[in-house]
C-alpha cells in the first residue's frame, strides 16, 4: 500500500471538513457546538456519537469509539487507511496520484494487487473445476451428500483442486502469472531442485474473503478421512489469521436484515446452515476468537448468537468469546446444541424449521455462564472462588452499570452470597488472567496521570517544557506511558504534535481515549497549568529521592547516598528559585 506523504494528508485537512463527511453517512443533528448521531459503531436510542466541527474529531460516549475523518471511514466501511485518504481526497477534487511514491513503495503495493489478482484466478480455476470438469463429479457428489447444493457453491465460491501435481501452475502460466506468486500466497510450493507444485490437490476449496470481497486465502478439506482433513493458506502479505470471519462477504446483508449473527466453527457448520436458508452466519474455523474478528461480528450485527459444538472444548470456546465480545457491547446468546452435534449435523437431520424453533433456546451467554460455574463448583469450595474471580471480571467488561449491578446481584442469589462479600472478591484482581487486560476503562486511569496527558493533548506546545523519562517515573498506567511515548516520539521529529499524526498510530483503545478528551474543553490558561504540572512533578522527585534515601542509608550504601544527597540539594534549590 502506497504511503501517503505527511503534506498530502495535511492538504487534504486544510479543506477536508468531518462534518461533510460524516454527513454523507449519518444524519447529523447540530446541538450547540456539536453534531449528534445515533452511533454506528452500537445499538443506541439516544444519540451519543458526537462530531466536533472545530476539533475535527468524532467521539461516542456511549461505546467509546473515536478519531477522525479517516479512522471514522475506516471503520465505518471497513477500509485501509489509504483508501480513507483516498475517499477524502476525492470528495475535494484533491488528485492523489500526482503525488510520488518511493519506486518501493509502489513495487511493494503492485505486488500486494498481484497477490489478490492470483487469488481471484485460483478462485475461480477451483471453482470452474469444481461445476464442470468430469474429474469433479466426486466432489459434486460429496458436497450434495453433505447438502450442499449449486446455490451455496456459487454463493461462496467453493471449488475443487484437481488431483494433479501442476493444475493449477499450469493455468496460472497460461494466464501469464509470475509463479513465485502462487507461492507467496502459498497455493504453490516451490520444489527444492526448482519448478513449483500445487499446494492443494484432490480438496474441496473454500476461499476465504476479506470484507471487501477480495480472495484473501484458502481452506481445502478432503473428501475422505485421510488426514490432516483441512489445510489452510499459510499467512501472507494479504492474509493474517484472525483479521478475518469466514463468510462475512456473503452474511452481510442477511445480518443487517436479521440484526443477529450466528458465529459458528466450521466451514460445513456454515454451509450448511446457508443451504438451508439460514444466511446470517459467518465462522471463525476452529480457533479462538480474536478482537479485528470481534469488531467484524460488531459492524454485522448488535446480537451474536455463539453457536460453537456441544462438547466441552465447544462450551470453553463460547466462554472465551466473553471476554472479546462484551467490551464491545454486543448482547451475546449462546445456543447449546444436544450432545454430540455441531451446527451442520443438527440442521443436516432435523431441517430448517426444526433448526429455528430450536433456536428460541438461545439464552444470553453470561446467565448460562454463570449457571455452568455454579452447578460445577457445587462441591469444590476453591474452585468455587475461582469462578467466581473469574466471573466478576467478565461482569466488570459489562458497559452498562446497570446490566453490571444486575448481575452482581444475580451472582449474590445464585451463590447464596452477601454483596459486600463478593464485592470484596472482585478488588483483588489476579494480573495474569486473560480478562484484565480487557477492562481498560478511563475509571480505571490514576487521576493525575489522566490529567497529565490529557493536558499535554490539548496543549502539545509544552511537550518541550516535560522531559518524557521523568515523566514516565511518574505515569504507570501502560496505556499512558504507550501514548506518551508515541506522543513525544512525534513531537521530537516533527518539532510538533499534530492530533492526527497521534490518532493515526493508536489501537482503537487508546484512540477512543484520546477522542473522548479532545472533545473536553481546553484549559483557559495553559501556561498556569503546565506551571502547576511541572511543579507537581518536581516535588514528586524530591519525595521519590527522600524515600531513595531512606533506603542507601538502611543499606549502609554510602556511595549511592553521595550522590542521591547531592541530587535532592540541586533540586530543592532549583525548586526554591521557581
Ligand atoms: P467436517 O468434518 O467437515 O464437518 O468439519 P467440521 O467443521 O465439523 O470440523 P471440526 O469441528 O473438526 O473443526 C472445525 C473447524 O476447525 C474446521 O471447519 C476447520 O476450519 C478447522 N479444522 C478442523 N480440522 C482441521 C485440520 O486438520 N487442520 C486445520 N488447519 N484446520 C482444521
Ligand atoms: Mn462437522
Amino acid at each position: 500500500m502506497p504511503h501517503i506523504p505527511p503534506e498530502v494528508i495535511e492538504e487534504i485537512k486544510q479543506v477536508a471538513n468531518i462534518v461533510d463527511i460524516i454527513s454523507e453517512y449519518l444524519p447529523l443533528k447540530k446541538v450547540g457546538k456539536n453534531y449528534v448521531a445515533l452511533c454506528p459503531f452500537h445499538q443506541e436510542d439516544t444519540p451519543s456519537f458526537t462530531v466536533s466541527e472545530e476539533k475535527q474529531i468524532f467521539h461516542c460516549f456511549g461505546c467509546g469509539t473515536g478519531g477522525n475523518v479517516f479512522t471514522f471511514l475506516m471503520k465505518y466501511k471497513q477500509c485501509s487507511f489509504y483508501e480513507a485518504v483516498e475517499e477524502v481526497a476525492e470528495r475535494y477534487g484533491i488528485n492523489l496520484s500526482r503525488f510520488k511514491f518511493s519506486p518501493e513503495e509502489t513495487a511493494a503495493y503492485e505486488r500486494r494487487q498481484k497477490l489478490y489478482t492470483v487469488n481471484q484466478l485460483a478462485a475461480e480455476f477451483f471453482h470452474h473445476y469444481l461445476l464442470h470438469a468430469p474429474e469433479a463429479k466426486v466432489a459434486r457428489d460429496y458436497l450434495a451428500k453433505r447438502g450442499i447444493g449449486k446455490d451455496t457453491i456459487i454463493s461462496y465460491t467453493l471449488g475443487f483442486a484437481p488431483s494433479k501435481w501442476d493444475a493449477l501452475v499450469r493455468y496460472l502460466q497460461q494466464k501469464g502469472m509470475d509463479l513465485s506468486l502462487g507461492a507467496e500466497v502459498g497455493l504453490l510450493v516451490e520444489k527444492e531442485r526448482g519448478g513449483f507444485y500445487d499446494r492443494f490437490r484432490q480438496r474441496v476449496i473454500f476461499p476465504i474473503f476479506d470484507q471487501k470481497g477480495r480472495v484473501i486465502a484458502f481452506g481445502g478439506r478432503v473428501l475422505d478421512d485421510s488426514l490432516p482433513k483441512y489445510i489452510n493458506s499459510p499467512e501472507t502479505p494479504i492474509y493474517k489469521k484472525g483479521y478475518s470471519l469466514y463468510g462475512a462477504h456473503v452474511a452481510r446483508e442477511w445480518c443487517q436484515r436479521e440484526q443477529t449473527v450466528m458465529l459458528v466453527e466450521g466451514y460445513f457448520d456454515l454451509l450448511s446452515l446457508h443451504a438451508a436458508g439460514i444466511k446470517n452466519v459467518v465462522a471463525s474455523l476452529g480457533t479462538a476468537l480474536t478482537q479485528a474478528q470481534a469488531r467484524i461480528l460488531k459492524n454485522l450485527a448488535p446480537r451474536v448468537i455463539v453457536m460453537y459444538d456441544a462438547d466441552a472444548a465447544g462450551q470453553k470456546a463460547a466462554i472465551r468469546t466473553l471476554a472479546v465480545l462484551l467490551p464491545l457491547d454486543l448482547s451475546v446468546d449462546v445456543l447449546l446444541l444436544p450432545e454430540g452435534d455441531d451446527p451442520d449435523s443438527f440442521v443436516q437431520r432435523e431441517g430448517k424449521e426444526a433448526f429455528l424453533r430450536y433456536l428460541h433456546q438461545a439464552q444470553p451467554l453470561l446467565d448460562w455462564y454463570l449457571k455452568q460455574g455454579e452447578e460445577r463448583t457445587r462441591s469444590d469450595l476453591e474452585a468455587r472462588f475461582t469462578f467466581l474471580k473469574e466471573a466478576m471480571e467478565i461482569i466488570s467488561l459489562l458497559k452498562n452499570p446497570l446490566k453490571q449491578e444486575y448481575y452482581k446481584d444475580k451472582i449474590c442469589a445464585m451463590f447464596g452470597m452477601e454483596r459486600p462479600t463478593l464485592d470484596r472478591l472482585s478488588q483483588k484482581q489476579d494480573p495474569d488472567n486473560i480478562f484484565t487486560e480487557m477492562a481498560v476503562l478511563e475509571e480505571e486511569l490514576p487521576v493525575f496521570e489522566r490529567r497529565l496527558v490529557k493536558f499535554l493533548l490539548h496543549c502539545p506546545e509544552y511537550l518541550g517544557h516535560f522531559s518524557l523519562e521523568e515523566l514516565l517515573l511518574e505515569i504507570k498506567h501502560p496505556i499512558l506511558r504507550a501514548l506518551l511515548q508515541k506522543m513525544f516520539a512525534l513531537y521530537t521529529k516533527h518539532q510538533r504534535l499534530e492530533t492526527d499524526m497521534l490518532i493515526a498510530e493508536l489501537d482503537e483503545v487508546s484512540r477512543g481515549l484520546v477522542s473522548a478528551w479532545l472533545m473536553e474543553e481546553m484549559p483557559e490558561d495553559p501556561e498556569e497549568v503546565a506551571q502547576g504540572f511541572l511543579f507537581l512533578l518536581q516535588k514528586r522527585r524530591l519525595k521519590r529521592l527522600s524515600e531513595q534515601i531512606k533506603e542507601a542509608e538502611k543499606a549502609g550504601n554510602w556511595e549511592k547516598l553521595t550522590t542521591l544527597l547531592r541530587q535532592k540539594n540541586e533540586l530543592a534549590c532549583a525548586f526554591k528559585r521557581c
